[in-house]
Order: C-alpha cells, then sequence, then structure tokens
C-alpha cells in the first residue's frame, strides 16, 4: 500500500502514520504484540530467527542430497529411508513423520506426475519420463524449517515440462512480492496471473504457511486470487509453495489413505517450496536448495 492511503487497520489514519513500517524497537514491539493478539501471527524474535535459520539451512541440505539419489529404477521408499539417515546425522527430526490425522506414514514427501501432493513414499520405481515433487520438513533443535522442488526423471513430456518450470516461476514471482508493507494477497495475484499466462491452474485446497516454531503456524496463505488484505511485516517467516496443474485446479484426496492429492482429470502437477523470512526490505530466503 502507499504511505498516505488509509491504514489497513482501519484506524482511519494514513498509513505512514499508522502501521507503516518503522524502525523504533517499541514500535515492533507493539506491532507483534498486536500481530499475535488479532491474527495468532507470531513475529520471531533474534533468538527464534537463529534457530529457524538453522533448521531451514540443514532441510535444503537434505532434500538436495535427496534429490541427488531420485533416478530412473530408485524407489520412493528408498528416498525416504536416506532422509531418514540424513535427518538422524543431523540430530534432526522429520517433521512428517505422524503428523496430523491420520498420522502421515513416512518422514518425507513423494509425489510424481498427477500427483498434487502429500504422496507417500513407497515401492514405486522411479521411470523416464517422471516428474515429481520431494517435500522435506525438518525439526532441529525444536525449530521448523520447510521446503521442496521437483525432480526429473530422463526426457519428460511438453506438458511435464510446462507445469514445472510455471511452478518455478510462480514460486519466484511471489517470493518477490515480499516485503514489509505488501499484502499477503499480492502473492496469490502473482501466482495466478503468471499460472494463467501459462494457461495453468492454481490449486486452491492446499496454501502457504507461517513456520518455524511449529510446523504449520497463522498465517494460512493462499495460492490462488484472495482478499486477503493483510500487509506482511518484518519477522515474520512463513512458506510459499505454489501447486500448479496442466488441467483443472481441483486436487482429490485418495479416500484410502487420506493423504495423497491427485489432480481431478489426472494430469500433471508441480511445486516448489522456499521459507523466507521479512525484512526490514524485502524477504531472505532461508532454504537455499539448489535447482
Ligand atoms: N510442505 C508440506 C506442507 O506444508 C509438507 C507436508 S508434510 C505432511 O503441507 F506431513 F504434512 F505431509
Ligand atoms: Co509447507
Amino acid at each position: 500500500m502507499k504511505r498516505n492511503e488509509l491504514c489497513w487497520c482501519q484506524s482511519g489514519k494514513k498509513w505512514k502514520k499508522c502501521h507503516y513500517p518503522q524502525e523504533n524497537p517499541n514500535f515492533r514491539a507493539s506491532l507483534a504484540d498486536e500481530y499475535w493478539k488479532k491474527y495468532k501471527i507470531r513475529i520471531k524474535t533474534e533468538d527464534q530467527i537463529k534457530g529457524i535459520k538453522a533448521a531451514c539451512l540443514l532441510n535444503a541440505q537434505i532434500l538436495d542430497a535427496v534429490c541427488l539419489m531420485a533416478k530412473e529404477g530408485v524407489t520412493t521408499k528408498e528416498l525416504n529411508d536416506y532422509a531418514n539417515k540424513l535427518y538422524k546425522d543431523a540430530g534432526a527430526i522429520p517433521a512428517p513423520l505422524n503428523y496430523g490425522h491420520p498420522p502421515y506414514p513416512a518422514s518425507i514427501c513423494t509425489s510424481l506426475n498427477e500427483v498434487v501432493c502429500h504422496g507417500i513414499p513407497g515401492p514405486r520405481v522411479l521411470q523416464n519420463g517422471d516428474i515429481m515433487n520431494v517435500d522435506v520438513s525438518t525439526i532441529l533443535n525444536g525449530y521448523y524449517g520447510d521446503c521442496s522442488k521437483m525432480v526429473t526423471i530422463g526426457t519428460v513430456s511438453p506438458d511435464k515440462q510446462l507445469v514445472v518450470d510455471t511452478a518455478y516461476e510462480c514460486l519466484m514471482k511471489a517470493i518477490d512480492v515480499v516485503k514489509p508493507g505488501a499484502l499477503l494477497s499480492e502473492i496469490g495475484e502473482a501466482i495466478e496471473s503468471h499460472a494463467h499466462n501459462k494457461d495453468c491452474s492454481v490449486v486452491y485446497q492446499f496454501v502457504a504457511h507461517g513456520v518455524g516454531v511449529e510446523f504449520h503456524e497463522n498465517p494460512q496463505i493462499p495460492h490462488c486470487r484472495n482478499r486477503l488484505r493483510l500487509p506482511i511485516v518484518e519477522g515474520m517467516t512463513f512458506t510459499i509453495e505454489p501447486m500448479i496443474n496442466a488441467g483443472v485446479a481441483e486436487a482429490v484426496i485418495d479416500p484410502t489413505d487420506q493423504w495423497t492429492a491427485t489432480t481431478k482429470d489426472k494430469k500433471p502437477s508441480a511445486q516448489w517450496e522456499h521459507t523466507l523470512l521479512v525484512t526490514s526490505d524485502g524477504y531472505e530466503i532461508l532454504t537455499p536448495w539448489t535447482k
């Protein structure tokens, strides 16, 4: 929003005289208080940020290592086993294991082709032409990191390559929106407009989220167009993780395992994810995986 516009908080004051981001530490403390009381959004302290950064860095390293192992002939269970070893060696805990209801039964998610997210590792052998999202989430010293990226196996079809590339571009365009004073709705706007330019659709049933002290914190951040006029403030840590489909936007959850989400029309889907810290003038990517 602009400095002279009326503040989003409905005080009737100009933004620059109200919630405009300021250097003053008292302002920071009172804003953190307000975000907690009104929205249950945690503005992180310096100590929390240190812990979250370490968890995120380790998480990105595990993701990169697991993805290097993703080759034709390897099973997704083998990737999960390898991730378990890496978590253990680092003194960390896999956040997905036993998470939610019913408890998620593995340590990472491996979502192939038409699987939108929350694919459960198993006996499936990676084949030439597959695309796969690998999603890793780590708990280190009580702090959380969350990120994911796509791998392609051998030669993939043009429609699969299109969702893989478009989902990456959507993530990066959305990240570029992030700075104090920008509205959370600008994230979904950036994603949906780019996806539509590429004739792709945006999954609306799963959202990005605050992360760091817990796995899934407020705010929930939609990747599709929305009216969430909530200003981003310094010290927030959250993910952006757009799921982009080649066909229809709708995802269907497997009624048996109650986790695996698949595109309704079985066309391919792709997702990339970072955890971000909001800084005084923009953002820091806390999960620097290599593309
Ligand atoms: N990045 C994914 C998410 O935030 C990680 C899912 S792990 C699971 O939903 F345990 F929830 F499956
Ligand atoms: Co996430």
